[in-house]
């Protein structure tokens, strides 16, 4: 697939915005197949919208489907501007918000991709606890080419740790990317 229209336009938002915390192209078309993947009816969540790249790439990968809701969290309100400039699909629900306050709203999710501190490095147990049945968890940057800090590190060390060990979930490792690890929720 080319870059899809929506991801091309959130990448040129970023840039001009000087936001360089964009998901990478390989991460995003990684999630449009599994959005592509939901079942029909279903609901899927971004936590960390961004300028929409990621957004851009679970759009495209439900293709004309219009059966599944998809919610994307933002806190930052500039940041939310960017993303809420764009046209998207009426299913699209845009919420500026911390997603830690979020999370009584929203309810359970198919697919989530956590992909902000807020619901990653914090709150990961109620990220766990909206996956429905079944539902499939992704997170990326967990391999990055540098740290930021000791601190990212650690955080990403335990955001593994807890995924990999957790009783509740099948948990993979994949070198593809930043770094991924898929997850899917037993029972
Ligand atoms: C890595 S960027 C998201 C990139 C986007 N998902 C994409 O695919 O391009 C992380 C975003 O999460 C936002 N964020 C950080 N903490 C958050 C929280 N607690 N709740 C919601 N969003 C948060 C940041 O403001 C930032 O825009």
């Amino acid at each position: 697939m080319n870059t899809p229209a929506a991801v091309s336009a959130a990448q040129e938002r970023a840039r001009a915005a000087g936001f360089t915390m964009s998901s990478e192209e390989s991460c995003g078309r990684f999630l449009g197949v599994l959005a592509g993947a939901v079942r029909p009816g279903g609901r899927i969540l971004e936590i960390g919208t961004g300028s929409g790249a990621g957004l851009g790439w679970i759009v495209a990968g439900l293709g004309g489907r219009s059966d599944v809701e998809v919610h994307s969290v933002e806190l930052d309100p500039a940041i939310h501007a960017l993303a809420a400039a764009a046209e998207w699909p009426s299913w699209v629900r845009l919420h500026l918000g911390d997603v830690h306050d979020l999370y009584p709203v929203l309810g359970s999710f198919d697919l989530i991709f956590a992909d902000a501190p807020g619901g990653k490095w914090t709150d990961l147990d109620r990220t766990i606890a909206a996956l429905t049945p079944g539902g499939l968890l992704l997170v990326d940057d967990m391999r990055p080419e540098r740290w930021g800090s000791a601190d990212h590190e650690r955080l990403t060390g335990e955001v593994a740790t807890t995924l990999l060990t957790h009783p509740g979930l099948n948990a993979v490792e994949l070198t593809w990317s930043t770094g991924l690890i898929l997850c899917s929720r037993i029972g």
